[in-house]
């Protein structure tokens, strides 16, 4: 279903029917990477999974779209769906780096946080540059190049035999991925600020998922987090990487019925 926003027109995957839980996709993706939640889901709860600003199927990349921006458009999306009832946030690596923002910026629709795979720091400097690189070499060249790089890391290595159709599937969804959603959102996450001092200012239940085999936001600093958090609990899935999600679907989805469950209002 498309949405307008800002003369902007957002996709947005929208089933079932009651609490509404919000899935954010991570970099370079979009709403389909969240599949296996929104079947899961969708018979007990309003599932709701847009296409952030340029990916997938919405409009109005931008040379630089930042989290706020982003947690922005949802909110407005939200509105313009009609949801004012608070959302459950699920957001996945950079979908986390929104939901901080959002948390923030709009905390009277914030009901629960559910975060995979992600962080709450900022860049280090060397990280920083290299995404300012990358969207300006994806401006260029498109977005071959950085393809296999990009599913090495985000996916564990047993996840390459395992499920090769599950790797095949997201090599075309990042190839089809609008070059100019990827530049605008790598300057967006160079830019982000860190959140770390400000997550103990979160008090909605939240929960934190992260794949045992994830290099890029590794499980202890995940746990570390959930410490730092007022509410949090940390949930560790065996055998998956940074796409915890999409490689282990079912162990992924009871954590999360079982989140829902515990925090029912
Ligand atoms: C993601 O999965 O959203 C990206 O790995 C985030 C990042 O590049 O930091």
């Amino acid at each position: 279903m498309q949405y307008t926003v800002d003369q902007t027109s957002f996709f947005v995957e929208d089933r079932g029917a009651g609490q509404p839980l919000l899935f954010v996709h991570g970099f370079p993706l979009n709403h389909s990477m969240w599949k296996a939640q929104l079947d899961f889901f969708e018979s007990g709860y309003r599932v709701i999974a847009p296409d952030l600003r340029g990916f997938g199927s919405s409009k109005g990349a931008a040379s630089v779209v930042t989290m706020q921006d982003y947690a922005d458009d949802l909110a407005e999306l939200l509105d313009e769906m009609k949801i004012h009832e608070p959302v459950t946030f699920c957001g996945l690596s950079m979908g986390g780096y929104i939901a901080w923002q959002f948390a923030e910026r709009h905390p009277q629709r914030l009901s629960r946080l559910i975060l995979s795979d992600t962080k709450a720091t900022a860049d280090p400097e060397a990280a920083r540059l290299q995404r300012l690189e990358l969207a300006d070499r994806v401006e260029r060249e498109g977005s071959d190049f950085f393809v296999d790089t990009m599913l090495k890391k985000i996916f564990a290595p047993a996840t390459f035999s395992s499920q090769p159709e599950l790797i095949d599937t997201f090599r075309k969804l990042i190839i089809e991925t609008a070059p100019q959603a990827i530049a605008g959102a790598s300057r967006g996450m160079a830019e982000r600020p860190d959140f770390t001092e400000r997550v103990g200012g979160i008090t909605v239940p939240t929960l934190l998922l992260c794949g045992s085999d994830d290099a890029l936001t590794p499980p202890d600093q995940m746990e570390q987090l959930a410490d730092m958090m007022y509410r949090a609990s940390f949930q560790l899935i065996p055998g998956a990487g940074h796409m915890a999600p999409v490689e282990s679907p079912q162990a992924v989805n009871e954590a999360i019925a079982r989140f829902l469950a515990d925090s029912d209002m």
